[in-house]
């Protein structure tokens, strides 16, 4: 809903947003009637159980996924009524992402994985965007480096640095703590946040964390494929406790809230809804394990591969607290290891 009379412009938007996978028995709905904006110069975090389709409005809202039906904008771009080659276009200039596995190409220098979707693009290098932006990852003296000689948290922010160099009109970011521990997840989060507030850009972002969506400015809560809360302002606790109560309310939620709920449909709060056995998009896997450089045609399926194939919550900081705890151990995350 919108409480709000203030109009800000949607970097990216979906209206009725439904995707449904599979046919017949083994159909599932994983949005089921979505619509959002992310306004644009705002840090967005998407929250919501594990398979309740945080991953697949991302997917959807950047164009890497198709809806089944309802629409996708990228500013006042309907993505559906683009064909694949003007969607590729689409996100290579408009769009950013960072993913849990960092999806760094192993063989090129940081410098080089920074410039990578331009290079790809052939688009000129903005020489001051990207000074700027080795400065706000505090990357200027590992520029020459390969990613295997940086650690975890170094490499985190060459894939923001990356995500942003090209000057999208919106990055989306699917879990870019999740492979990091606590302090190292803290300054890439920051270092969203900062970027957000110092460029104007548009960050969203899927966590399952608190403490990383309290970076945002606002939280958006999804259950079941449907939007069920938002958050502006969000601290950890008060997100922690609109989780717990979407557990403890479950299926009997009264439906009220004090935060401007969406949809807040009661049939739909339930937590416990695990996700077997999913892949996300066309992934650029290879990126992260394999030995050579990839060509173009890799980054058209979708640009730095996906988090589905990333591994699972290693960092022994990032467990998350224990209501959600079912959720955040979905077996597919850490079978996907590749
Ligand atoms: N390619 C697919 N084929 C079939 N079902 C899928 C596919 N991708 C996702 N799903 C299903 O859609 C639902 C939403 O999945 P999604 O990956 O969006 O969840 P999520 O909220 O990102 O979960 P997690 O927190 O575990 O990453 C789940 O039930 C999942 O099993
Ligand atoms: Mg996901």
């Amino acid at each position: 809903m919108s409480a709000t009379t203030v109009t800000t412009r949607a970097a990216a938007r979906v209206v009725d947003a439904v995707k449904i996978y599979g046919k017949g028995d083994t159909e599932v709905r994983a949005l089921d009637g979505v619509s959002v904006d992310f306004p644009a110069g705002r840090f967005t975090a998407i929250m919501g159980p594990s398979g309740s389709g945080k991953s697949t409005l991302m997917h959807c809202a950047a164009g890497l996924d198709t809806l089944t039906s309802g629409s996708a904008c990228i500013g006042g771009t309907d993505l559906s009524t683009l064909d694949d080659s003007a969607l590729t276009l689409l996100r290579r200039e408009r769009v950013g992402f960072v993913f849990q596995a960092f999806n760094l190409v192993p063989t090129l220098t940081v410098a080089e994985n920074i410039t990578l979707p331009m290079d790809l693009a052939g688009a000129p290098h903005d020489r001051e965007r990207l000074d700027d932006l080795i400065d706000t990852v505090g990357l200027r003296d590992r520029l020459h480096h390969r990613p295997s000689e940086l650690s975890g948290g170094q490499q985190q922010r060459v894939a923001v640095a990356r995500a942003f160099a090209g000057g999208p009109d919106v990055v989306f970011a699917d879990e870019p703590t999740g492979n990091l521990d606590s302090r190292a997840g803290e300054e890439v989060l920051r270092l969203l946040g900062r970027t957000v507030r110092r460029t104007g850009r548009t960050v969203v972002m899927v966590t399952h964390d608190p403490v990383a969506a309290a970076h945002a400015d606002e939280v958006i809560f999804l259950a079941d494929g449907r939007l069920v809360d938002r958050m502006q302002s969000p601290t950890a606790e008060r997100v922690l406790d609109r989780m717990k109560a979407f557990d403890a309310r479950g299926a009997s939620d009264t439906g009220a809230s004090d935060m401007g709920s969406a949809h807040t449909d009661p049939a739909h709060m339930s937590t416990q809804h695990m996700s077997p056995g999913h892949m996300g998009p066309a992934d650029m896997a290879a990126a992260h394990t394999g030995s050579g450089h990839m060509g173009p045609a890799h980054m058209d399926s979708a640009p730095m591969g996906s988090a589905d194939t990333a591994p699972a919550h290693t960092g022994p900081d990032h467990v998350a607290p224990d209501h959600m705890a079912p959720d955040h151990t979905t077996p597919v995350d850490t079978e996907a290891v590749t």
